[in-house]
């Protein structure tokens, strides 16, 4: 397995909200960075993205250099350019059908020592490891959103994951200046398993005239004292990302998992939150 020590160059796949966060930090702890989407437009958005939110970041002082991070971002819709990574983060659309053959093409076009990583929210990280010829160099690394922001990276185990591919997981973690926790390959893992359900219940409480989403989400902040309620924070997050994972906790672990209504209704009609100007609540 090629260790941290030997890392220069990560390799980032898919440029989207959770990518483009990916990217940012790993060139911020120094890596160069290889970003590659499908289309040309989707890599210009994700390097928009980076540089946006370096230049927040420089104005509060939390980076000296944002010209010289920018620089260390290389974007791409090449896949034979991610031939020279060290390791590779995979954030592409959480459809297991997708990411199966994304790791299958980066295991063909990876030296075979190159540790796999998929920043995956509920799908099977031993499934998508299946897909390669080293399914114990392929762990989860699940990012929070927003990256350069969110503490905490979840260090996910598949049944053939090595323990070595483990703890070289937490440690480029910690290199990105995280902090990390580890859980077993069950649906959902931790933070989802716990977080899906509440998010749809708040859009149940919505639905069914509980209260305004002003209020429910005010409710759980001064309630609750978490820092956003369940119906923002799905906008965050991405109504179309939290109807995926509450469909394969659904399929995994049964009716407490069943995706809210309201939730089906707003990803059909394309109101995704944030990311296309409105969700519950208008961007
Ligand atoms: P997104 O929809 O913003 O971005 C996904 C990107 O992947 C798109 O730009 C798409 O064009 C690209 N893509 C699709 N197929 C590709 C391929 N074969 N090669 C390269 N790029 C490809 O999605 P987001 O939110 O960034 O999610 C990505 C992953 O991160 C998913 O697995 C999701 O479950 C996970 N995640 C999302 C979080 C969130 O809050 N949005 C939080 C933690 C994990």
């Amino acid at each position: 397995m090629r260790g941290l020590a030997e890392v220069d160059t990560v390799a980032v796949i898919g440029a989207g909200t959770m990518g483009n966060g990916i990217a940012q930090v790993a060139a911020t702890a120094g890596y160069d960075v290889v970003m590659r989407d499908v289309e040309t437009d989707l890599v210009e958005r994700g390097v928009d993205a980076v540089e946006s939110s370096l230049s927040r970041l420089a104005e509060k002082g939390e980076v000296d250099d944002p010209e010289a991070v920018r620089a260390r971002i290389e974007g791409t819709t090449d896949l034979a350019a991610v031939a020279d990574a060290d390791l590779v983060v995979e954030a592409v659309v959480e459809e297991v059908g997708v990411k199966r053959d994304v790791f299958a093409d980066l295991a063909s076009v990876t030296d075979d020592d190159v540790v796999l990583a998929t920043n995956t929210s509920t799908l099977s990280v031993t499934e998508i490891a299946a897909a390669t010829d080293r399914p114990d160099l392929v762990v989860g690394l699940h990012f929070m959103n927003p990256v350069p922001l969110m503490r905490g990276v979840e260090v996910v185990v598949g049944e053939r994951t090595d323990p070595e591919t483990v703890a070289f997981a937490h440690e480029f973690a910690e290199r990105l200046g995280k902090e990390t926790w580890e859980s077993d390959d069950k649906p959902g893992f931790v933070t989802n398993r716990i977080l899906m359900p509440w998010l749809n219940e708040g859009v149940r409480a919505y639905d069914e005239g509980v209260a305004s989403k002003e209020d429910i989400d005010r409710g759980m902040r001064l309630g609750t004292n978490v820092p956003m309620g369940p119906l923002e924070l799905a906008d965050h997050i991405g109504l179309d990302v939290c109807l995926q994972a509450s469909r394969t906790l659904h399929d995994e672990l049964g009716d407490r998992y069943k995706p809210a209504y309201l939730l089906e209704r707003k990803v059909a009609a394309g109101d995704l939150g944030k990311k296309t100007g409105a969700g519950f609540y208008e961007y």
